[in-house]
């Protein structure tokens, strides 16, 4: 059998992220791959009334990262460890790397303690490939200012934003086996053609 593939999209609100979802599904389905598309927070019936609450719900960062990991934790076990284990691609709009870039590169919370979380609710499962979406923070919030009913992230300022992209950008220098950093400024087919060529041994 083929084995799973955990795939993970990353990056600032208004990266572009979401333009770019069904084109890699769909380059992965030619191929014949089961591919299974499923977001954080959120993801299974408990996740995403959490998602609810972290969107809309003032709360203090240590609520909100303990609210992420109990999302991702259940996310894990009911949906992306079944779906590996027979073989399909996973991919999943954000993992655990946003909470290093949100809440503690965007809210101050200490990386050590996102660390420990990490450790207690997936161990040393990680993401096989990471498509970082990256876009200097004036592009993305020129975007975001166009979102109709914005969440408590998009209401947050330009400097929260530019604290995520440094944190995104640290882990994929952390991290570069798993990460592929995408210039998203560009036009779309560009970055398409990219993709593809990113996608090639998955
Ligand atoms: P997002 O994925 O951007 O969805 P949409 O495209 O519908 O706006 O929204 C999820 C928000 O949750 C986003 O602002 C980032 C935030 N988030 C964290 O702060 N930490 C996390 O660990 C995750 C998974 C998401």
């Amino acid at each position: 059998m083929t084995p799973g593939k955990f795939i993970t999209l990353e990056g600032v609100d208004g990266a572009g992220k979401s333009t770019h979802i069904p084109f890699i599904a769909d380059t992965l389905r030619a191929r014949g791959r089961e591919v299974l598309l499923t977001r954080e927070p959120g993801g299974t019936a408990l996740g995403e009334k959490l998602r609810e609450l972290l969107l809309r719900e003032p709360m203090c960062p240590e609520t909100e990262t303990l609210l992420m990991f109990a999302a991702r934790r259940e996310h894990l076990e009911q949906v992306i460890r079944p779906a590996l284990a027979r073989g399909a691609v996973v991919i999943s709009d954000r993992f655990t790397d946003a909470s290093f870039a949100y809440q503690c590169g965007g809210r101050g919370v200490p990386v050590a303690k996102v660390a420990q979380l990490e450790q207690w609710v997936q161990g040393d499962f990680q993401p096989d490939l990471t498509l970082l979406f990256d876009l200097p923070v004036a592009v993305s919030t020129q975007r975001l200012a166009n979102a109709r009913d914005p969440d408590r992230f998009e209401q947050e300022g330009a400097d929260f934003f530019d604290r995520i992209r440094n944190a995104y950008l640290a882990r994929a220098a952390q991290f570069p086996q798993r990460f592929r950093v995408i210039d998203s400024g560009r036009a779309i087919p560009e970055i398409q053609a990219e993709l593809q060529a990113m996608l090639a041994d998955v």
